[in-house]
């Protein structure tokens, strides 16, 4: 049985960000990133599909919601993983009504993909490359021909506004060479690399405020090392930093001493970063060795008992 084609919602409101204004509501909520805020809302505005690429914690997930916010467009999240079959990206008919009435379209369950064809949402899909091919298929004819065709419920066309938005780590092992060159020649690409020292010490404040600012620009600092230590093959994104201070701050209440007492950085720091790093394996070394090496760098070494107030402090070391 076929039944008549299923138009999307053509009539739904046009939802276009309006330039000049949407870059200034995005900069009000996203530290730095000009350049960036910029090109995707112009990406956007034109109607074009995009991807933006960087390592992990680099705000790519932050960038997209504030534009969509500053845009009041609707936004469909997907978790891109080797789960995400084309069944669960499109959606499926309830089959639990389906012996009762047939394959009526009311009967049908949206997926992320048919539910932001309708609204005219952008839909963005979180790690792309490690969609199953079947499904990136899916998403490429959707691209190329603004329309799908779901079996037994027809054509859902996609209405004024949707676009799809993906993200990807470029360093992932897991699947990055199955982004072909069909999805690159469907998108634009916004690359987001490591922002300077400022913004990452900015964006720390912003999640976790409670430490003064040198400190913090000085965990900052250490997190930036673990991307340029001979011994370290991936380093820690800002995430880490963010950890770092919130766990300081929470240990440092449990043993009623300053966040920023040598030891309870050390623990925060070990804690929060040695499996966020990622060791050349020839290197031999442990990841919470390389942690406190970089600690002691930027912290200097443990203060011995006349050195001051967290001298006194218990516990064993962390780790290396
Ligand atoms: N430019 C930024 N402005 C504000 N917060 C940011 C920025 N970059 C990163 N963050 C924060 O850092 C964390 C990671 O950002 P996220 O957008 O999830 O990264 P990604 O999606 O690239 O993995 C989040 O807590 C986010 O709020
Ligand atoms: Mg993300």
């Amino acid at each position: 049985m076929t039944l008549a084609p299923v138009p999307g919602r053509r009539d739904a409101p046009a939802t276009r960000l309006s330039g000049r204004p949407a870059v200034r509501a995005v900069s009000g909520s996203v530290v730095g990133r000009h350049h960036q805020v910029e090109l995707l809302v112009a990406v956007l505005d034109c109607g074009a599909h995009v991807l933006l690429e960087g390592p992990p914690g680099t705000g790519k997930t932050t960038l997209l919601r504030a534009v969509a916010a500053a845009g009041e467009m609707p936004f469909v999240f997907v978790e891109g993983n080797a789960e995400l079959t084309p069944g669960r990206l499109v959606g499926h008919f309830d089959p639990s009504r389906l012996l009762e009435t047939g394959y009526r379209p009311d009967v049908f369950v949206d997926g992320p993909l048919v539910e932001a064809l309708r609204e005219g949402a952008l839909l963005y899909v979180e790690e792309i490359n490690r969609v199953p091919e079947e499904t990136l298929n899916v998403l490429l004819t959707v691209m190329s021909e603004g329309e799908l065709h779901v079996p037994r419920l027809g054509r859902v066309l996609a209405a004024d506004g949707f676009r799809l938005v993906a993200a990807m780590n470029p360093f992932d092992i897991v699947g990055t060479a199955r982004i072909s060159s069909a999805v690159y020649d469907r998108v634009c690409r916004i690359t987001m690399g490591y922002q300077s020292a400022e913004d990452e010490a900015e964006v720390v404040a912003l999640r976790a405020p409670q430490v003064g600012e040198a400190w913090r620009a000085r965990v900052v600092d250490l997190v930036r090392r673990t991307r340029e230590h001979p011994d370290i093959r991936i380093g820690s994104s800002v995430r880490g930093a963010i950890d770092t201070v919130r766990l300081a701050c929470s240990l440092g209440g449990l043993r009623e001493l300053p966040p920023e007492s040598w030891r309870t950085g050390l623990d925060a720091a070990t804690v929060a970063l040695s499996g966020r790093i990622r060791l050349q394996e020839s290197c031999g070394r442990s990841p919470e060795a390389v942690v406190r090496e970089l600690y002691e760098a930027v912290f200097g070494a443990e203060p011995t008992e006349d050195d001051g107030d967290d001298a006194g402090e218990r516990g064993a070391p962390g780790g290396a």
